[in-house]
């Protein structure tokens, strides 16, 4: 098939590769003439693995073009998606500007009849909005359908994941629109979701505003198993084997980042309060997750005071998760501000996002490390804030030979309670006792083993 794909962040960039990888002529187009340039030779914007090898090898097929002009670029087309970014506006809802300037230049530029698709994250009611506004630019007059097809790629796997994807959502109100999209992906074999417009741009936010709120709920049981003496982990392997809730997204840890769930969840809320309904349990997905980083900060001001001079902490993990270099609403960069606010000296390591990080974080008070030993080095404590595979391999005893002190901060649950402990290290995880949590001797520890002493309290 001849697709067209405007965009080429994450969703285009990825898209356009393996659409082409399938055997279609794929013509990405982008304002960037200096992105697509660097996209040429090999030189991808984002850090995903896989990526960059497709991207050529369908180049020198030639079955993968990349163009600044949209016009060029959607001329043979049969499908036009339109990926370009929906960043989060002011208010909270999507900044759609981006989507309103493609469609208009879509609708100018329509000689024969095509599918618009839209695979950005976009509202409901985003599409019908599409529609209207290729059908007011119209040149000529000329059928074309609008249809919807979110992305469920994780950043990191997406490659991965756009290959064995567990389903694809098409909405539309065109049979004709719904064959021509099947006809693109009935070859994968998973479920194709056949959908009206507003109910597929409602799974995307429904889907991504859900696994949020299985963090946030795996997140608050943690807080209470820190106070009862439980351990998260656990729990949430006994909860995850249930089929019907699932092992994924029950880590818990220092919260949800990244371009997408921050903004998703805060935009389906916003629908909400526009459609003039209070979601409630959206509210609190939201609250906890700021919350869970506060917590996380307040054992190390129980520890230390909020005086943090004169220590030096190494910060491992930059990037919002593992196995990316994006560091956008990344909670590992609100709690390294945070700690150096209060007046700590950071050594920073990340296997992928220095470069970006170093953009946001500047150098005052913080040095960035060749990897975690060097970033240990010196440190009063190392603070584990992103889930990098490798830092979970961490080698105790050289590590600790490194520090100041033996101190480890483990805010995405990484390492061993017993290994940790067992290495003469002072530990502090997410959602379980720790010896460095009891030696705080808090006041809520303090309660709950008065609770386990006495019997119900009494
Ligand atoms: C998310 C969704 O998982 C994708 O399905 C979706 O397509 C994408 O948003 C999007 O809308 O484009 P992504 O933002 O790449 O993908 O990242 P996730 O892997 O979902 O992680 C999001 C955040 O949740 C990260 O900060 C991660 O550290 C955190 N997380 C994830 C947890 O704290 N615990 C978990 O168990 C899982």
């Amino acid at each position: 098939m001849k697709l067209c794909v405007i965009g080429t962040g994450y969703v285009g960039l990825v898209g356009a590769a393996i659409f082409a990888d399938w055997g279609n002529d794929v013509i990405g187009v982008d304002i960037d003439a200096k992105k697509i340039e660097k996209i040429k030779s090999g030189e991808m914007p984002i850090y995903e693995p896989g990526l960059a090898e497709i991207v050529l090898k369908n180049i020198e097929d030639k079955r993968l073009i990349f163009t600044t002009s949209l016009a060029e670029g959607m001329k043979d087309a049969e499908i036009v998606f339109i990926c370009v970014g929906t960043p989060q506006s002011d208010s909270g809802s999507a900044d759609l500007s981006a989507v309103w300037a493609v469609a208009k230049e879509i609708g100018e530029n329509l000689k024969d009849y095509k599918v618009i698709v839209t695979k950005s994250t976009v509202p409901v009611g985003t599409n019908e909005k599409v529609r209207q506004i290729v059908k007011e630019n119209l040149k000529t007059k000329v059928e074309f359908d609008v249809a919807s097809n979110p992305e469920f790629l994780r950043e990191g796997c997406s490659v991965e994941d756009m290959k064995n994807t567990d389903r694809t959502v098409i909405g539309s109100d065109s049979k004709k629109a719904l064959d021509i999209m099947k006809k693109l992906y009935e070859h994968l074999g998973s479920p194709i979701v056949e959908a009206d417009l507003r109910s597929a741009e409602m799974i995307k936010y429904a889907s991504n505003a859900f696994l949020a709120t299985k963090i946030s709920f795996i997140n608050e049981i943690g807080q209470l198993c820190e106070k009862a003496a439980a351990d998260v982990s656990v729990v949430a392997y006994g909860m995850g084997l249930d089929k019907r809730i699932g092992r994924h997204f029950l880590n818990a840890g220092i919260g949800y980042g990244g371009s997408c769930f921050p903004k998703d969840v805060a935009a389906l809320y916003r629908t909400s309060t526009d459609q003039a309904y209070d979601f409630k349990l959206l509210r609190s997905v939201m609250e906890v997750n700021v919350l869970q980083r506060t917590h996380f900060v307040k054992k190390v001001t129980r520890k230390y005071g909020r005086n943090l001079s004169g220590k030096t902490f190494a910060c491992l993990g930059l990037a919002f998760k593992g196995d990316t270099d994006d560091i956008r609403e990344s909670v590992s960069l609100e709690v390294i501000r945070t700690l150096r606010g209060m007046g700590a000296t950071i050594r920073a390591y990340d296997p992928e996002a220095m470069e970006n990080a170093k953009k946001e974080l500047g150098d005052a008070n913080i040095e960035y490390a060749k990897d975690m030993y060097d970033a240990a080095k010196g440190a009063d404590a190392i603070f584990i804030l992103t889930e990098w595979k490798e830092f979970a391999g961490i080698d105790l005893k050289k590590v600790k030979s490194l520090m100041n002190e033996a101190v480890i901060y483990d805010g995405r649950n990484l390492l061993s309670k017993e290994d940790v402990e067992s290495a003469g290290f002072n530990y502090f995880a997410i959602g379980k006792r720790t010896n460095g949590l009891e030696e705080l001797k808090d006041e809520s520890y303090m309660s709950a083993s008065a609770l386990l002493r006495n019997g119900n309290g009494k």
